[in-house]
């Protein structure tokens, strides 16, 4: 089995500046380890929500070889909120597909969640999935899209992800 490289951006000004805790990271690691079965190998930053900055630690993450990189924060409206455009910036392609499923399920939960511009997008071969800042909704958002992410990683060339399909079901379709 391929090691699997992971890298988490975590934008938030406060929890970079020590006001509070970051949760976002540990949750998305734990939420990764459990779907899951190739060794992990986690690359973490933390930083606050600066256009460039995110977009110079994005391209670092796709340098290191990420094959995953999920960045959390920075997606609604508020005027810091840039990890989408800074997503945008350095991909190649951009999937909407991610961020649709995301909201649709999301609403079932919380109206505020239409206020989520969260997206995916692909750079070298790199996938890069945002999702909000609030440790439940980082659940309530990687779950429904977890099960395209292997077939999507096997596309763009990146490691092949062995899911733990005692927690989630993934897809792949047949090979003709
Ligand atoms: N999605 C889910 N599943 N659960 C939530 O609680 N909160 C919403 C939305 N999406 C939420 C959610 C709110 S209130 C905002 S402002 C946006 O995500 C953006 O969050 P972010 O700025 O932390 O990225």
């Amino acid at each position: 089995m391929q090691d699997i490289k992971i890298g988490i951006l975590t934008l938030s000004d406060r929890a970079s500046a020590g006001i509070y805790e970051d949760k976002a990271t540990p949750e998305i690691q734990k939420i990764l380890s459990s779907y899951i079965k190739n060794e992990l190998k986690f690359v973490c930053e933390l930083i606050a929500d600066e256009f460039e900055l995110i977009k110079e630690k994005l391209l670092f993450l796709v340098e290191q070889k990420c094959d995953l990189i999920i960045t959390s924060g920075g997606t609604g409206p508020a005027l810091r909120d840039v990890t989408p455009e800074a997503t945008k910036a350095v991909c190649e392609k951009m999937l909407p597909g991610f961020g649709e499923l995301m909201r649709l399920k999301s609403l079932e939960s919380v109206p505020t969640a239409i206020l989520s511009r969260q997206s995916a997008g692909i750079c070298k071969k790199s996938l890069i999935i945002n999702l909000p800042g609030n440790p439940k909704a980082i659940r309530e958002c990687l779950e429904p899209v977890f099960p395209a992410v292997p077939y999507c990683l096997d596309l763009i060339e990146a490691s092949y992800i062995e899911a733990n399909e005692e927690v989630i079901k993934i897809f792949r379709p047949k090979k003709k």
